[in-house]
């Protein structure tokens, strides 16, 4: 069977650097023979969580549509970017709604193998909403994280026409991280 790999970046800002990354991430994945579906969290629009809301109204549409997308592959790369130390609201309520999907086939945390990159215009690249990302998928969530994962500091500047990191070094990371996500990802798919 194919290798499913579900690709999609924590934010849905135009010319985001961590949409950039994903979508690196994605023509990567594919060159490394992967089934890579890179998504927008734009196109699964959610208001922000409220307790209420899903008692009265049940769980959105999208958020069971984005469940299902995640149960459905064999791993799955997120990019975030990086907001006061921590991941956005869009990524964080994403997976909040996600996560209060009842049924369904399959697991979309434990299902899939997670691995994680991140970007920020500063140096330390997003590492620390890496940080809050993996508490959340692994600790949260029981998700299988891979300890490797692509970090793009100066993310205004790394990326050059084509949408390939400049720097051969980062690259060569994210390649890593990919090559092993490929490769566990691939043991889920049989
Ligand atoms: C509310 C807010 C908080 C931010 N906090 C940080 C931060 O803690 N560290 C950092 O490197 N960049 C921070 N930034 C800058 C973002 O990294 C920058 O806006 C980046 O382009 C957002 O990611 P994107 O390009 O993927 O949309 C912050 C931006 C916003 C709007």
């Amino acid at each position: 069977m194919a290798t499913r790999i579900v690709v999609f970046a924590g934010s849905i800002r135009t010319g985001a650097f961590s949409g950039k990354l994903a979508a690196l991430a994605a023509k990567e994945l594919a060159a490394a023979g992967a089934e890579a579906e890179l998504l927008s969290l734009a196109d699964y629009p959610l208001p922000i969580y409220n307790g209420d809301e899903e008692a009265a109204d049940g769980v959105p549409a999208p958020a069971k549509a984005l469940r299902d997308r995640l149960a459905g592959a064999h791993g799955v790369f997120v990019v975030t970017p990086e907001y006061n130390a921590g991941i956005p609201p869009l990524l964080k309520n994403a997976i909040d709604w996600v996560s209060r999907v009842k049924g369904g086939e399959g697991d979309p945390f434990k299902g899939p193998v997670w691995a994680i990159g991140c970007s920020s215009p500063g140096a330390m690249g997003g590492y620390r909403a890496s940080i809050m990302l993996r508490q959340t998928l692994a600790l949260g969530l029981g998700a299988l994280v891979l300890g490797d994962q692509a970090s793009v500091g100066g993310a205004g500047q790394a990326f050059d026409d084509t949408g390939a990191l400049k720097d051969e070094r980062t690259a060569g990371f994210l390649r890593g991280v990919l090559g092993k996500l490929v490769a566990e990802a691939g043991r889920r798919a049989g």
